[in-house]
């Protein structure tokens, strides 16, 4: 039974049963319910630590259409756990809170991006895959940070394109594909925090060190970096690299990962321009945490739901994405 106070709550506020061990109660749980935990680099590492599948957007989405499982648990954000019940229609989605949002996707309601579009006919809309189901429905190619590029790169020259809704990473995609896009104006708070004074005093501290920054970053940041791209192409730069330190301008959780694929390697976050918050955290990422884990498992509950016929709509525009990254893949 679903209680009334977790509703309000927006997940499961029981109490976690006395001296047990968490990390193993939950993997007991996922062997019993045949449950896959899928976490973002962004999240807590504790959690990463027990996931069965840690990615970045793309690899979450790609790794949720190909599941056996019955329950997906999304340790994320809202939007993703929505792309997995989209691809997964017929599986339990799990969100261990549902108050894990993002500033991104908020950015762009999707009445708004309707209307834009009415505004502008002729033109296809690419959306990042960080919006709502609802936006999706207007979106005629989904994309992610690891293949917008190539997305871009696979249409027409002459095409006239929306990009929604991060400003930031659709004038990246201008100025490295030579396109014209039309940009919402929306953005990340994390990732538009980071300030460019502390990458040139970090760069001043370990002149050998290179800068990695996520293309959500503001032209400034992205202008100081040496590598620009997507978490997931981020980690694979640094365990490339020869290089023994890395200024890494993304979410702070990135370097759970990154330590342990290069324990020999240093890794600094930049600060964000208020240098006294946590802000290069995503509070909604954070929300997850091992408790909440443990106690949607154990009640199955929150779960993400969607109508049918919005499914269908926003289902279209990521298969393209994913068809589109298999062949370039290839
Ligand atoms: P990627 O997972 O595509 O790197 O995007 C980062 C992000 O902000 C996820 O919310
Ligand atoms: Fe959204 Fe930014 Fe958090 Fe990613 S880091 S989930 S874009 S608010």
């Amino acid at each position: 039974m679903i209680k009334s106070e977790w509703i309000e709550k927006g997940y499961v506020n029981e109490p976690i049963p006395e001296g047990i061990d968490l990390k193993s109660e939950i993997r007991r749980l996922c062997k019993e319910k045949n449950a896959v935990i899928m976490g973002h680099y962004y999240t807590r590492s504790e959690i990463q630590d027990v996931a069965d599948f840690v990615g970045d957007s793309l690899a979450l989405a790609q790794q949720a259409a190909k599941t056996t499982a019955d329950i997906i648990v999304m340790c994320g954000v809202h939007f993703m756990a929505e792309t997995n019940k989209i691809l997964c229609p017929d599986k339990l989605v799990l969100l261990p809170d549902l108050n894990a949002g993002c500033s991104l996707a908020d950015s762009c309601p999707a009445d708004e991006l309707a209307k834009f579009k009415e505004e502008h006919p002729g033109y296809k809309v690419l959306a990042y895959v960080n919006t709502s189901a609802a936006v999706k429905a207007h979106t005629d190619i989904v994309v992610t940070s690891s293949n917008a590029k190539e997305i871009v790169d696979s249409l027409p020259l002459d095409e006239k394109i929306i990009f929604a809704p991060d400003k930031n990473l659709g004038g990246y995609l201008n100025s490295v594909t030579g396109r014209n896009m039309l940009l919402w104006n929306g953005g990340c708070h994390v990732h538009e925090q980071f300030s460019v004074e502390k990458i040139v005093e970090l760069k001043a501290q370990h002149p050998q060190a290179k800068v990695l920054a996520h293309p959500e970053c503001k032209s400034a940041v992205l202008a100081l970096a040496d590598y620009v791209g997507s978490t997931a192409a981020i980690l694979s730069y640094a365990k490339s690299e020869e290089c023994g330190t890395f200024i890494v301008a993304t979410e702070s959780g990135i370097l759970h990962e990154m330590q342990k694929c290069c324990p020999q390697k240093t890794f600094i976050p930049v600060p964000p321009m208020n240098g006294g918050c946590a802000c290069n955290e995503c509070a909604y990422m954070r929300l997850n945490t091992l408790e909440k884990l443990y106690n949607c498992l154990k009640y199955e509950w929150p779960f993400v739901e969607l109508d049918a016929q919005l499914r269908e709509r926003a289902k279209l525009p990521i298969e393209r994405m994913l068809e589109i990254s298999a062949k370039i893949k290839k």
